[in-house]
């Protein structure tokens, strides 16, 4: 993939010594990150580490205790919710969950974004929900209603009624998790796609450590609520530090166990 223009650009997305509490828990403990404009980042951590409250930072569902984030230059940890309407329309979340409206057609469901912005005729919008359809593998399925679909078919409805609005930004919290490796393959190309068609900057947190490689300009590292390590794909790959090296073995275990459990409740 082509790397981003770090020298000459300003971040996109900036985390400036982020700390958070939940509940008992410290969970972010004087997090940096920068995110650049058209960069593929991808984040990497254990479970419950704290990887989904950093992106719900960056819509302003969580507030920080203390720092800042920055989303083009503008603090967002000071905006109330009506200041922060602008910037949730310029950064899409998948959520790791994506829950649909059920009473919808996955049809409907994928134009809701397009229809609310009220400026898209209607041959547009039925053009740009069948592209999207297909790009998550699911052509000509507009008529289905979401009961009567899988959960990973759900989800990759869910992925595309996030993204057909082409957010500036868009975070990616899981969006390959439970999905067959065919399905995994899709929405990397995806992912990619929006990329290099509409210049996305992007934040994807998987525990995918394939996917990681082939969508990433760059991978994060995050423990003990800090970026602890951030670098293109190759060098992280070679890091000498313990903590990834475990952490990419473990992985890997993990990721290959997920698949035999996946392939073994499909031939059931
Ligand atoms: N709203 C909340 N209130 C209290 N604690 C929370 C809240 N949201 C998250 N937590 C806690 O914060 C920690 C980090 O959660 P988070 O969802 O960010 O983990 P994660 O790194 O995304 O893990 P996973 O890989 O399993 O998705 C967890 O211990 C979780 O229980
Ligand atoms: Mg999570």
């Amino acid at each position: 993939m082509s790397q981003p223009d770090i020298q000459n650009a300003g971040p996109k997305i900036r985390f400036v010594n982020v700390y958070k509490r939940l509940g008992r828990q410290q969970i972010l403990r004087g997090l940096d990150l920068d995110v650049f404009p058209g960069e593929s980042l991808v984040i990497l951590g254990r479970s419950g580490g704290g990887k989904s409250v950093l992106l719900k930072h960056l819509i302003g569902l969580i507030k920080p205790d203390s720092g800042s984030i920055f989303v083009d230059g503008q603090d967002i940890s000071l905006l109330n919710e009506r200041q922060l309407i602008p910037i949730r329309r310029k950064i899409a979340m998948v959520f790791q969950g994506g829950a649909l409206f059920d009473s919808m057609t996955v049809g409907e469901n994928v134009a809701f974004p397009l229809r609310e912005e009220r400026r898209y005729s209607e041959q547009e919008i039925q053009e740009r929900v069948a592209e999207m359809l297909e790009a998550v593998g699911l052509p000509g399925q507009q008529e289905k209603m979401p009961a009567e679909l899988s959960g990973g078919m759900k989800k990759r409805v869910a992925l595309a009624r996030s993204v057909i609005r082409r957010p500036e930004v868009i975070l990616y919290d899981e969006p390959t998790a439970g999905l067959d490796p065919i399905m995994t393959a899709n929405i990397d190309r995806l992912i990619k796609e929006m990329k290099k068609r509409f210049n996305t900057t992007s934040v994807t947190i998987t525990h995918d450590m394939q996917s990681a490689f082939n969508i990433s300009d760059r991978i994060a590292f995050l423990k003990s609520g800090r970026i602890q390590s951030v670098g293109r794909p190759e060098e992280i790959l070679k890091s000498a530090d313990p903590d990834i090296q475990n952490f990419i073995q473990g992985v890997a275990d993990e990721s290959d166990e997920a698949i035999q459990q996946l392939m073994q409740s499909q031939a059931s």
